[in-house]
Parts: structure tokens; sequence; C-alpha cells
């Protein structure tokens, strides 16, 4: 699968959808999924577009899902959490329980954003990421095919391999809507009470779950 790396992200993604079926793409809005879902909607690709709101996300995140919604003329799937394991986590441990341990913090996560993932999967085949093997020491070696045992799908990274630089440059060119948390300093968005934009010379992720010294993941790719 490494030739796919040789490839533009039209021809990797026109690749995916002439050889698969099944395909879906999991957006947050972010950098990233943006030139994703920029790629599929002006190509007018057969591929699944879906979002998990957590419901604890930035308005500025509602505004360019609207923004993206409005410039492409499309459709995408949002997936909200299932509300009794809500109304029971916040029963239980109030609105802030992240950021009393990593453990309630992945608890939260778990709630808002797995459980909701495997339904968002279910029939799919391959599935879209907008990972980057930048970001952070865990995505270094993550490949840009592989199969996830954990959700049983091909998992597909078609811009792993880009830099920051090659993605700045792709939004601009194309007129991409963006998040416009990024030009306050933020660069990895996730939750509102879980991120903060970050300081020079800090790592893309250092602002998601910034009061934790764990590895920074929510669990949606557990390696
Ligand atoms: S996370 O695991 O820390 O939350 P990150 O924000 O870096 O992930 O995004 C990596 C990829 O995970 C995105 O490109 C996207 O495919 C998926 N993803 C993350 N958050 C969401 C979300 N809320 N809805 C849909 N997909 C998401
Ligand atoms: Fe909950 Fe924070 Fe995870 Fe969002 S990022 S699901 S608010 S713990």
């Amino acid at each position: 699968m490494e030739e796919l790396k040789k490839l533009s992200l039209e021809e990797r993604l026109k690749w995916v959808v002439e050889n698969h079926t099944d395909i879906v793409f999991s957006s947050s809005f972010g950098q990233e999924d943006q030139a994703i879902a920029h790629a599929i909607f002006a190509n007018d690709l057969p591929i699944e577009v879906f979002t998990l709101d957590t419901g604890r996300h930035f308005p500025e995140t509602y505004e360019v899902m609207d923004k993206t919604k409005a410039r492409y003329k499309k459709e995408f799937t949002t997936y909200f959490p299932d509300t009794a394991m809500v109304e029971e986590l916040v029963k239980a441990k109030g609105f802030h329980s992240f950021y009393n341990s990593v453990e309630d913090r992945k608890e939260c996560c778990f709630i808002r954003k797995i459980v909701p993932l495997r339904r968002a999967l279910k029939g799919a085949k391959v599935w879209i990421t907008g990972l980057r093997a930048e970001q952070s020491e865990n995505r270094h070696d993550m490949p840009i095919w592989e199969w996830d045992e954990a959700n049983q799908v091909y998992k597909f990274n078609p811009i792993i391999d880009w830099t920051f630089e090659t993605l700045e440059e792709y939004l601009k060119e194309n007129k991409v809507p963006q998040n416009s948390l990024h030009k306050k300093g933020f660069v990895s968005i996730g939750c509102g009470p879980c991120t903060r934009a970050i300081m020079e010379g800090e790592e893309p992720r250092a602002g998601r779950w910034y009061w934790e010294e764990s590895k920074k993941e929510c669990g949606l790719h557990a390696s």
C-alpha cells in the first residue's frame, strides 16, 4: 500500500472508491478533515461522511459544520451519544468528571465518542480518517492502510504522510472553510473543556487534555 503515497489526495480517494465499497469518513471538522472533506465533496465521491457530536464542542466547531454544508451543499450524518449513558454519567460524576483522573476522562470519551463511533462504523468496510504521522509520537508509525481489529474495518489514513505545510497549502489553494479557532492558536481541536490553544514551541497536541501527562488519545485510534 506504500505505492498509494505516490498519489495525490484525490487519486488516493479515487483508488479507494474504485476498489472498495461501504466507505465512511469520520470528520471532526479540524484542518485535516476539512482537506479530506473537500476532496470527497468537490469530486462527488461515494463516501459517507459522519461526525461524532459529543455535546461538548466549541460553538466555532458548529459554525464550520454549517459553513461546510453551505459551501458544498452535501450532507453528513451526526451521531450523538446515548442519552441514558450521558445522563447516568452526569448524575454520578457531574459535568466535569474528565478533570478528576485519566480514567474518568476516558470514561467520558468512551460514552461520548467511542460508543457512537461503533454505531457509525456499523456496516462499513473502510473507515477513512484524517490522522497525520507528524501529529504525535503515537501516530508516527501509523500506516496509510491497515486492518483495524477493534472495529473490524480497513482503516485508510489518506493524509498520514502529509506535513502541516502541505495541508495548509491545500486548504488555502482550495479555499476550504476552516474552524476559526485555528487562527487563535488552536491546532488540534476536540471538546471545549478539554482543548486549549498551544504556545510557540509546543507539540501540536499539547492543547488536548492539557492537564494530563497521558498519551493524549481518546481511544478512537487505539494502536
Ligand atoms: S482524537 O482521537 O484525538 O480525538 P483527532 O482530533 O486527532 O483525534 O482526530 C483524528 C481523527 O479522528 C480525525 O481526522 C477524524 O477522522 C477522527 N475524529 C476525531 N474526532 C472526531 C469527531 N468528533 N467526529 C468524527 N471523527 C472524529
Ligand atoms: Fe468528554 Fe473531554 Fe473526551 Fe470530550 S474530550 S468526550 S468532553 S473527556
